[in-house]
């Protein structure tokens, strides 16, 4: 599979006098994935994903998007359109004041033709799930509705990849499960490229690979299964595994022999339904 993003040897630091905020950066993000990032607060996952479309650079080595070096600025704008990012705080990133003109915006900017944006907007609020409220204001929305208009502005730019930095941390349950629900639809069925930087271990667990940083490195990559099921050296890096690790792994603790690779719910069931009945 080729490579959407391809991260060589980054290095970072926010100033001459601060510490390395990234060192050494070595990533391939795969066309057509879905990668979550995982790490400690102050890890450097915001740090890495702001190098994804340009809005920071690195120091030392290079990044690239497809074959555009990131360093590049008389590329940046097909960097922008090929990587979308969507940060913590729906607030911070709606523009308009209906929600319609809200995800036109960044096209009107382009001077995309008018024909054209009203198909692109519909498209892309259909695919966020927001059509029912695009005449709404934005701001009588709730948190995950609007996260959604916000995803709904990327889509319309009709990007390869999208890069979101803790889309869900600010929703109630139920908005971060219409979010995650949007964005892995995205993936499976327009083929988006999702990188998504979460706390919550059960968006992880459904991604393609993770990606586990700490201190400005990256530590591991492999499947959820990989990673999760190495519970103790999870919680070694002040991170929680998805509850049903967890649940294997407490009652391992007590002298069970459960496997930790069981991480999906209905896995988790069946191995305790077995176990019961045995
Ligand atoms: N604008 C900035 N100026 C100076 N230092 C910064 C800036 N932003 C981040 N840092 C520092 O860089 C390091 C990495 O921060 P970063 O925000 O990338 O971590 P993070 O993994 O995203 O953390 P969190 O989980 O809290 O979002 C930290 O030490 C942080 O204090
Ligand atoms: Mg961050």
């Amino acid at each position: 599979m080729s490579n959407m993003i391809k991260v060589d040897n980054l290095w970072f630091r926010y100033s001459r006098d601060s510490e390395w905020a990234l060192q050494g950066i070595n990533l391939e993000v795969k066309k057509g994935e879905f990668l979550c990032v995982l790490g400690s607060n102050g890890c450097g996952k915001s740090t890495l994903a702001k190098h994804f479309n340009s809005i920071l650079v690195p120091e030392k080595g290079d990044v690239w998007v497809e074959d555009i070096n990131t360093k590049d600025d008389d590329r940046l704008l097909d960097i922008r359109q090929k990587v979308g990012m969507v940060f913590q705080n729906p607030d911070n990133q709606i523009v308009a004041t209906v929600v319609e003109e809200d995800v036109a915006f960044a096209l009107e900017n382009m001077g995309v033709p008018t024909r054209e944006i009203r198909v692109r907007i519909d498209e892309a609020m259909e695919a966020a799930g927001i059509l029912k409220y695009k005449d709404r204001a934005p701001h009588n929305l709730s948190g995950g509705q609007k996260q959604r208009v916000a995803i709904a502005g990327i889509i319309a730019m009709r990007p390869d990849c999208i890069v979101l930095d803790e889309p869900t941390a600010m929703l109630d349950p139920n908005g971060r499960a219409k979010v995650i629900k949007t964005i892995k639809q995205l993936n499976r069925d327009y083929g988006i490229t999702v990188v998504l930087i979460t706390h919550y271990m059960d968006e992880a667990a459904q991604a393609d690979r993770v990606v586990v940083m700490s201190k400005g490195k990256i530590e591991k990559i492999g499947t959820p299964r990989e990673i999760f099921s190495q519970v103790a050296w999870v919680k070694s890096l002040a991170l929680d595994v998805p509850q049903t690790s967890d649940l294997a792994y407490q009652l391992n603790q007590h002298g069970y022999n459960l496997s930790t690779e069981a991480i999906s719910i209905e896995e988790c069931a069946a191995q305790l339904y077995k176990f019961l009945e045995e």
